[in-house]
Parts: C-alpha cells; sequence; structure tokens
C-alpha cells in the first residue's frame, strides 16, 4: 500500500473557486502572458547546439519562445561530465523540498507558460504544478529510507502532456537515489523544462548532477544507444518505448533498467445501476479534460443497453456546455491538443467515422489554433479501435445483461492495462471486476483521471508500462542497485 512519510503533505494548491486566488493567480501570470522565452542546452560545459526553432501557441500560432536543439556534441559533453550527486541523502532531499518551494512560489510563470507552450487551462495546469511539487517532496521523504547506491547516470525522457509534472517526477527520483541525470523533455515543451531546471539548479541540486538535452527524438536515441547510460527512465507511447528497449538491448549494460509508462486503451464500464449524472460528468471529465491528451483518459465506454439511451442523452447537452478555446481564459474547459500533427491524426479518425456514420456527436472549436472537437463514436467493442486515439474522442459500445465477462475478456484482449472506470452500485459486482480487469488503476464510481502522488501510486501493465509505479514506494528503489531487473512489456 501507500508508503506514509509522516510530516510530508501533498501541496496545498490554489483554490479556483475563491476571488481572492483568482485575483493573485491573474496578477503573477499576467507579466508573463506576452514574454518570449529562449531554451537550450544546459549543461555543465560549453554547450554546442544544433537546430534553433520556433515555439508556438497551439491555441494562437503566436510565437511563445526559441528552443536551440542539443546536438550530438552536447550529448557527449552531458555524458562526459555527469556525475552522480554523491552527497548524503538528507542533503539531497533538503535541494529538492527548496525546489518544490521554488516551483510554488513560481506559479504565475509556470501556469502562464503551460498555457501558452502545452495549451492547458488553469484546472489543468494547477493540478500539473501542484503533482510536480508532490513527486518533488515524495521523493525527497523517500530518498533517506534508500538501503543501495545510484546506479550512476539516467536519462529521463518525458513526454510533452505532462511537461512538468512528468518531467520533474522523473528527474526527482532519478536525483533522490543519487543518479546524475540527463534530461530529455519532449521537443513540443522544452520551454517549461528549461524553466524547470533553472529552479532546480538555483534550489542547489549541482549542473554535474541535472543537464538539459532538448530536442527531436535522435537526441533520445542517442541517450539511449549510449553505453555510458546506466538507466532509463521513460514517459511517452508504446511505440517509442519499444524502439527504446531494443537500443538499450544493443548498447547498454545488461543490467540497465528500463523504466517506461507508455500508452493506454482506457475503458469504462457503466452498468443499469450506476447514477446516471454521477456517470455522465465522470465520463466527460475522463474523456474530455485536457483535451483527452491524458495517458489515463478513458477512450472507450461500454454502458448497459437499457441506460444506454439516457446517458448519451446527458453526455450530448454536457459537450453543448463545454466551453472550447484559448486556456488562459478561465471559462475554458477543453483547450487546443499540441500540435497540427496531433490534429491531423484526431480529425482523420474523426471525419472516417463520420463517412461510415459511426459519429454520434461532435462540437465546433475556433477558427484558428490547433482545436480538436470533442466527439463522441459508435463501436461494436474495444477491440474495434485499432490504436490510442490522443484527444478529446470517446467510443461508446453497448452490453447487455449477461455480458459482463465477455466486455471483460474484449478489455483484457488489448493488451494494455493503464486505467479502467466502472459505474454500479452492485458491490458484488466491483470485485468482480477488480479481481479480472488488468489495468494499473481502477476507479470505481468517480473519473478516471488524476492520480494522487503518495495516495494513488500511478502505472499499468501490460504494453501501458513496465512498473514500478510513479509516486508509490517501490518506484525509488528502482533508481538504485537495489531492484532485480523487471520483465515487462
Ligand atoms: P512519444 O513517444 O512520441 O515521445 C516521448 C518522448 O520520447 C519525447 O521526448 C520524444 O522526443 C522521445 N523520443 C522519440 N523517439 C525516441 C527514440 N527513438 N528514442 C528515444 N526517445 C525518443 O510520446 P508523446 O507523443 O510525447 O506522448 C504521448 C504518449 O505518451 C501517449 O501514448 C500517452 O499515452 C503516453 N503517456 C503515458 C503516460 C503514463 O504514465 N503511462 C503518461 C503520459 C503520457
Ligand atoms: N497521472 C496522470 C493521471 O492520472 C496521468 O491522469
Amino acid at each position: 500500500g501507500p508508503q506514509i512519510f509522516p510530516g510530508r503533505r501533498n501541496s496545498q494548491g490554489w483554490d479556483l473557486t475563491s476571488r481572492a486566488d483568482l485575483r493573485r493567480i491573474g496578477a503573477a501570470m499576467v507579466p508573463h502572458l506576452d514574454s518570449f522565452a529562449e531554451a537550450g542546452p544546459m549543461l555543465a560545459g560549453r554547450p554546442a547546439g544544433a537546430l534553433r526553432s520556433d515555439v508556438v501557441n497551439p491555441a494562437t500560432g503566436a510565437r511563445v519562445g526559441q528552443v536551440l536543439a542539443a546536438a550530438r556534441a552536447d550529448v557527449d559533453t552531458a555524458l562526459r561530465l555527469a556525475e552522480p550527486w554523491a552527497t548524503d541523502a538528507a542533503t539531497r532531499a533538503e535541494a529538492l523540498n527548496r525546489a518544490a518551494d521554488l516551483y510554488e512560489a513560481n506559479f504565475g510563470p509556470i501556469f502562464a507558460l503551460l498555457a501558452r507552450e502545452a495549451g492547458k487551462n488553469l484546472p489543468d495546469a494547477v493540478a500539473e504544478l501542484r503533482e510536480a511539487v508532490d513527486f518533488l517532496r515524495y521523493y525527497a521523504a523517500g530518498a533517506t529510507g534508500l538501503t543501495h547506491p545510484a546506479r550512476g547516470r539516467f536519462a529521463c525522457i518525458s513526454p510533452w502532456n505532462f511537461p512538468l509534472a512528468i518531467f520533474t517526477g522523473q528527474i526527482a527520483a532519478a536525483l533522490a537515489a543519487g543518479n546524475a541525470v540527463l534530461a530529455k523533455p519532449a521537443e513540443q515543451t522544452p520551454l517549461i523544462a528549461a524553466l524547470a531546471v533553472g529552479l532546480m539548479h538555483q534550489a542547489g541540486v549541482p549542473a554535474t548532477a541535472l543537464q538539459l538535452l532538448p530536442g527531436e527524438g535522435d537526441v533520445g536515441a542517442w541517450l539511449t544507444s549510449d553505453p555510458r547510460v546506466d538507466g532509463v527512465a521513460f514517459t511517452g507511447s508504446t511505440e517509442t518505448a519499444l524502439k527504446i528497449r531494443r537500443a538499450m538491448a544493443e548498447n547498454l549494460a545488461p543490467g540497465a533498467p528500463l523504466i517506461a509508462e507508455t500508452g493506454g486503451m482506457n475503458a469504462m464500464v457503466v452498468d443499469s445501476t450506476a447514477l446516471p449524472e454521477q456517470a455522465v460528468r465522470d465520463i466527460i471529465a475522463s474523456s474530455f479534460q485536457s483535451a483527452g491528451q491524458r495517458c489515463s483518459a478513458l477512450r472507450c465506454l461500454y454502458v448497459q443497453e437499457d441506460i444506454a439511451p439516457v446517458i448519451l442523452e446527458m453526455l450530448g447537452g454536457a459537450m453543448e456546455e463545454l466551453s472550447i478555446g484559448d486556456p488562459v481564459l478561465l471559462s475554458t474547459d477543453v483547450g487546443p491538443v499540441i500540435d497540427a500533427g496531433a490534429l491531423a491524426v484526431i480529425r482523420d479518425h474523426t471525419e472516417a467515422a463520420r463517412a461510415d456514420g459511426r459519429l454520434i456527436r461532435d462540437c465546433r472549436v475556433p477558427g484558428q489554433g490547433t482545436f480538436a472537437a470533442p466527439a463522441v463514436i459508435k463501436v461494436p467493442g474495444i477491440a474495434a479501435m485499432e490504436r490510442e486515439i490522443f484527444g478529446p474522442v470517446l467510443h461508446v459500445a453497448t452490453f447487455r445483461a449477461g455480458e459482463i465477462d465477455k466486455v471483460i475478456q474484449e478489455i483484457n484482449a488489448t493488451g494494455y492495462g493503464l486505467t479502467f472506470g466502472l459505474h454500479t452500485r452492485i458491490d458484488d459486482r466491483v470485485q468482480h471486476f477488480v479481481e479480472r480487469i488488468h489495468a494499473g488503476n481502477i476507479y470505481v464510481n468517480r473519473n478516471q483521471i488524476g492520480a494522487v502522488v503518495g495516495s494513488q501510486p500511478f502505472g499499468g501493465e501490460g504494453l501501458s508500462g513496465t512498473g514500478p509505479k510513479a509516486g508509490g514506494p517501490d518506484y525509488l528503489p528502482r533508481f538504485t542497485v537495489a531492484a532485480a531487473p523487471v520483465q515487462g512489456m
């Protein structure tokens, strides 16, 4: 079960229903809404740099900043100068806790950049900053209890959808254990990564222990095929994880761990005893919050036939109320998807469904920016979905009483196992699902997103990841020489 560290508290965050907090947030964000940020390799030595490119706001197309990608020579410099953080654990914990305080104090620039670079609305930005801070404090608390030494040099490779929380979580764990970190942020979100690394350095993390290597996937590939790397923490698509696994097998020491958290084909089952209002609220949050760009998001809803008409009608009504627009506006429920490439994949999928007469509902979106319309598509079952569509698209299937085990079997047959949601008021049925569904995180009568560090360790099985779960007691030891390699994905 979750490990309780006496004295550790999760971030108290900001109250978006409080006028005073909103005024404070607004005042702190405003100076950063027009600023232009620059990022590049942050090394213990002199960076060379490769290509310079613009970072644009997905909601407006405006330039937010510029990034200088790391050159192969920068990866070499970083690996040459990397030094494990060989101080005592208490000193490392102090620095990580100081970093958490600095993150919280810098909420203005952080919220502004999360909106402008990653398309996050305010509730998402608040949740993301809180999660990042919770990771820092949780792994700081765990550092002093570690019984084995660090592995050495850890490559931490992260996705754009949690450009602060996941980026920080991997790094905080590797550092808490005493490793040197080579951090490779997603190419879409280098600015927030540079801001975060700056704050960690300011908090006392040595430049040799934490270096930043922005760039495209090739920078990640250089890292994961360099024998000087002793372990890799990766969060992103299953496809990339498999490439990394192959590169590591060919080039790294046999014992070098890959901690991979990957994609999902997440289902929810709503049976005829569910409370429709509650189920619909949770379906909306699970499918459309963060524009569906959470690995945990609901992709395929199974609703029992007799309750389906009510659920679908209420769902349609709730979708009409969604406010889709610029995430800097407080009224925005659904922001843009990350970029034009992501939008094209989602749109092709939705338009194919429209052409086949399977699109039950979609929404109107702003004319500019990369906005994907929240949509509902009818499917016979989850097997009809070829892959994870990473956006605000909900697939709906129906089932009859007596088909529960068939539904469970279909969901498990995807091979993924990240999140699962269940709405029912039959206790035995909860037990039945929990014992049979293969998923890392199962949520009953609530939404299926937003796991909380320390109390809901997060991570999947099968094609969804290797474990151990982030924000849980088994995570940190994997960054030391203690644990044997895990056979996962
Ligand atoms: P992605 O796999 O395209 O990229 C992730 C990172 O890997 C980026 O930094 C990218 O530059 C890097 N990369 C790309 N090719 C590489 C290579 N050959 N070698 C090394 N690194 C390489 O994923 P994404 O589009 O940024 O993120 C979305 C995906 O992440 C979705 O599938 C989502 O489900 C998954 N995700 C999973 C979790 C989880 O906790 N399980 C959390 C968030 C996102
Ligand atoms: N930890 C994130 C969530 O639970 C991905 O939604």
